[in-house]
């Protein structure tokens, strides 16, 4: 039998509490910040404040500045890689005996589905990966309540396979609840479920994900493969935009 697991622990950071250590013009903020060597010695008082290091200098090649679109550092890419690891130890014992098939939902999930199996240990029996588009946004920042599968994915591909799909962010729970009932439609053996992100508090559809990395706030987010209106996908934290940035 498949055990249920959720990840809410050490690093998820309550929905509300906004901790605010400003970086320049961004803050990061969590319950537990961790940020990478560059944010921490950005954020720490220096001898002459009078001369900031300047936003450009990259002290750690995989520590980017922040984006100037961006108004918070919601997790830091330090507090995701050491989530997403611990993700992938949890499902590599759950599925050690199993052949798994690895869903990354295109495109806000590119970037942690590639990260997440490489994490995935022990290994399966086997470990397939293949992604689909799925969309639910347009350009805003609210969901269409419309779900729309990619027609060039071949659904017959999931019949009899243990199915993970893996998902950047659960809302309002429409994309998901659907998704599984597709998959399970197409004959899936087993369908569960890994989101990066959970906005609990905007759910109208009831869904539980199998694996979660973060309760989040209720804000919209952008980096690590997650978009507003195709942009910010690159970026390696996860941050929310700038009010000025965003159309209403
Ligand atoms: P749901 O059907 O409302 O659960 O929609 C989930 C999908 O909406 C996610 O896969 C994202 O693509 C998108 N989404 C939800 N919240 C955000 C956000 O804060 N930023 C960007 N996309 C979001
Ligand atoms: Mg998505």
């Amino acid at each position: 039998m498949w055990s249920t697991r959720s990840l809410g622990g050490p690093c998820g950071r309550p929905t509300s509490a906004v901790v605010g250590h400003t970086i320049g013009s961004a803050k990061l903020i969590g319950a537990r910040p961790r940020p990478c060597a560059q944010l921490r010695s950005l954020s720490r008082p220096t001898a002459t404040p009078e001369t900031p290091p300047h936003p450009q200098q990259r002290l750690h090649p995989r520590c980017l500045p922040i984006h100037p679109e961006i108004n918070a550092v919601i997790y830091s890419e330090d507090v995701i890689e050491a989530r997403v690891a611990e993700m992938g130890r949890l499902i590599g014992q759950d599925y050690q005996h199993t052949e798994l098939l690895v869903l990354g939902v295109l495109k806000g999930a590119f970037m942690f589905t590639t990260d997440l199996v490489r994490h995935i240990y022990p290994y399966p029996a086997s470990l397939e990966v293949d992604f689909f588009k799925a969309s639910s946004y347009g350009s805003g920042t609210t969901s269409s309540g419309v779900v729309q599968l990619d027609s060039a994915f071949k659904l017959e591909s999931v019949a009899g396979k243990h199915v993970l799909l893996v998902e950047d962010i659960i809302d309002s729970g429409n994309t998901f609840s659907r998704l599984v009932a597709v998959m399970r439609e197409a004959g899936a053996a087993t369908v569960r479920v890994a989101a990066l992100l959970d906005k609990k508090a905007r759910r109208r559809v009831p869904f539980e994900a199998d694996y979660t990395g973060f309760e989040c706030p209720d804000e919209f987010i952008v980096g690590y493969g997650i978009d507003y209106a195709e942009k910010y996908r690159n970026l390696p934290y996860i941050g929310s935009v700038r009010e000025e940035f965003i159309r209403h």
